[in-house]
């Protein structure tokens, strides 16, 4: 669908005026032009914050090609909008994936010099063609999902150019996937259903860094949480944290709402379905679309019909019903606008300052998963104290000589 131009200037607007660090960043690239010359490519949920960073990629001089990274995410009034600033766009909301695949090879064809990745989609395409890197002096990468793809070519010897593993810097992981998935997924389940959710039992399978952030969320609104893990120091950290940790197949039978949060597929299976309350909710809001068995839903329940907006029923031959919402999709941005504009402010200056870092040294840089600098990070939380009007305490001279003497082994 064709969006309303003027509607997504205003939704940029909003967001960037509550992404300052982004901002400052901009303003700096406006004046050195890092990427003067260069393309870069980017799969990403294509959204108002999204196009806050293509914009300031954008006023570094590079030409910039979008792509969705997931057919669901995509918001057609941004797209409208930044596609008239001249910011290339390969997206549409509900796309087919026969148009979510055209747009990755777009992206190719356009012979990007850096590549932005969510999920390792484009990444993989790279690799799969076996073609070299071409120009490519690297690609930065945003989410856990996309971090394993890269480490398993990195272990097979077959990674083609440095990667950036934004997704593990501490002022990405700490804060985007614990707060941004924990605000952004409750956000979604709400606005998908409209349902209470105090006093209800809500299962959180996976007790990552984005699982925490779901659970604690879940509990603040007086959902009694449990927590489904394969690892046993997360599950006993979900433990003291507060929440039962139970096998899915046990979680699976008292739960009003089963968010997954793994990264893994099948995690909520037959066997699962199987013992479901009626009315039970299921939600994910891990990268792909495969946590929740949707083969499975449709084999054991094979009535189905959308009762609203993101919330598809599919009822058992026993009666029981089972509610799938944003078709088993990151239910944070396809039923909701994704992470919180601040704390994209974070992830997206990491990310436009990792490709930054790429354009400048990418070609002397060894074929490795690289973590972001650490200058970066650390740049990036002074910078944030401000907004979020926090005072930070200086250690004294004393206590430097103290933490000196420590870390050099003479006290
Ligand atoms: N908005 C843009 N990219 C996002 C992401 N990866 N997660 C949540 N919200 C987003």
């Amino acid at each position: 669908m064709v969006g309303d131009r003027e509607r997504g200037r205003l939704k940029i607007g909003w967001v960037r005026a509550h992404m300052p660090i982004l901002e400052g960043v901009r303003a700096r690239f406006e004046k050195e032009g890092p990427f003067r010359g260069l393309t870069i490519s980017a799969v990403l949920h294509v959204e108002a914050k999204t196009c806050a960073l293509a914009l300031a990629l954008q006023a570094g001089g590079a030409k910039v090609h979008l792509a969705a990274g997931n057919p669901l995410t995509t918001d057609d009034d941004v797209v409208a909008a930044v596609r008239e600033d001249g910011v290339i766009t390969h997206a549409e909301r509900g796309e087919s994936m026969a148009a979510y695949q055209e747009g990755l090879e777009r992206l190719l064809a356009a012979e990007p010099d850096v590549i932005i990745d969510d999920g390792a989609d484009l990444v993989a395409l790279v690799h799969a063609r076996g073609q070299g890197r071409g120009r490519l002096r690297g690609a930065t990468e945003e989410t856990t999902t996309g971090v394993t793809r890269l480490r398993a070519l990195e272990r097979d010897g077959r990674l083609l150019f440095p990667a950036i593993n934004v997704n593990d810097a501490a002022m990405k992981h700490l804060f985007d996937n614990r707060y941004g998935t924990g605000q952004s997924t409750v956000e979604g389940i709400v606005a998908a259903t409209n349902l209470l959710l105090a006093g209800k039992v809500a299962v959180v399978a996976g007790y990552g860094w984005c699982g925490r952030g779901v659970a604690s969320r879940l509990a603040g609104m007086g959902a009694e949480v449990v927590v489904t893990e394969v690892d046993p120091v997360r599950a006993i950290e979900a433990r003291l944290d507060g929440y039962a940790v139970r096998p899915m197949r046990e979680a699976a039978a008292r739960a009003d709402l089963i968010v997954t949060v793994t990264g893994r597929p099948g995690v909520v299976r037959a066997e699962h379905l199987a013992v479901l309350k009626d009315g039970c909710l299921l939600a994910n809001a891990g990268h792909f679309d495969v946590e929740i068995s949707k083969p499975d839903l449709a084999r054991l329940a094979p009535a189905r019909r959308i009762v609203r907006p993101n919330v598809e029923e599919y009822r058992f031959p026993d009666g029981r019903r089972a509610y799938l919402l944003a078709e088993g999709r990151l239910v944070n941005l396809a039923a909701a606008q994704g992470h919180p504009a601040e704390i994209m402010d974070l992830s997206f200056a990491l990310q436009a300052r990792s490709a930054e870092h790429l354009a400048r040294h990418g070609a002397e840089l060894a074929p490795k998963v690289w973590p972001v600098p650490p200058e970066i990070d650390l740049a990036i939380a002074r910078a944030a104290l401000a907004p979020f009007g926090v005072g930070l305490e200086e250690a004294t001279p004393e206590q430097l000589k103290y933490a000196n003497a420590w870390e050099s082994g003479t006290e």
